[in-house]
């Protein structure tokens, strides 16, 4: 299942309305395995419900919303979502602050998604809740997109590393966990995994399209 945070500095105005739009959209679109939350960068409201701006907006638009209280972004959250999620450039600074470093790439901004990277709108000081709406729409959609390509490549990857002759499959099986466990004699596993893909492919126990794929992602780790 894939978690998404979304996060901004109170968690009152901007990250509960992506939650909600993003509950409302995942739902309209059938995908049921996405765990969705929302949090705050600063402490300032913690246990406050949704501004009433962002609420309003949300009935316009017929979104269900639930009982929502402020809390903050943990050291936790990181370890347990996949996406965290922050509306602005100063969100990402602030969440790093808590968290730490993004040693697993986890972090982004929204609108980093889109065609036209920038911050989601503030309603804040504008009081144009309708401005941070549309943006939001925009960063969940290409948001989303992106999560349907990622996840087409991880079903491709499945479907391109099944069926193969086990000692293809041991091969791949060493030098993942070489991979994992960094080893210094990495080059080996992957003239050995080289010699088994090649083998494979002369004795037709694998397509053309899986020995290329084998030869672009382990043996020139082009992706
Ligand atoms: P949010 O909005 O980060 O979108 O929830 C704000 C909430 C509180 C403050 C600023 C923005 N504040 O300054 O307290």
């Amino acid at each position: 299942m894939v978690k998404v945070l979304f996060v901004c500095l109170g968690n009152i105005c901007r990250s509960p309305m992506a939650e909600y739009v993003f509950k409302d959209m995942v739902k309209k679109q059938g995908i049921e395995e996405i765990y969705i939350d929302s949090a705050a960068t600063s402490s300032e409201e913690i246990g406050n419900s949704i501004h009433y701006g962002t609420r309003n907006k949300l009935k316009e638009m017929n979104i269900e919303y639930g009982n929502h209280f402020a809390r903050q972004i943990t050291h936790k959250d990181y370890e347990q979502f996949d996406y965290i999620i922050g509306m602005e450039e100063r969100n990402i600074e602030d969440i790093k602050k808590i968290v730490g470093k993004d040693n697993k790439n986890k972090i982004y901004r929204l609108l980093d998604f889109s065609k036209n990277p920038r911050d989601i709108a503030d309603p804040w000081y504008t009081g144009n809740f309708d401005k941070t709406y549309d943006d939001i729409v925009e960063g969940l959609e290409t948001f989303s997109n992106y999560l349907r390509q990622e996840k087409q490549v991880l079903l491709n990857e499945r479907i391109l590393e099944k069926c193969l002759p086990s000692y293809l499959e041991n091969d791949l099986k060493n030098l993942k966990e070489g991979i994992k466990n960094n080893v210094t004699y990495l080059d080996c596993l992957i003239n050995e995994l080289q010699g088994s893909v090649n083998s494979a492919f002369v004795d037709g126990d694998i397509s053309e399209e899986q020995c290329d794929y084998f030869y672009r992602k382990y043996i020139r780790m082009e992706i």
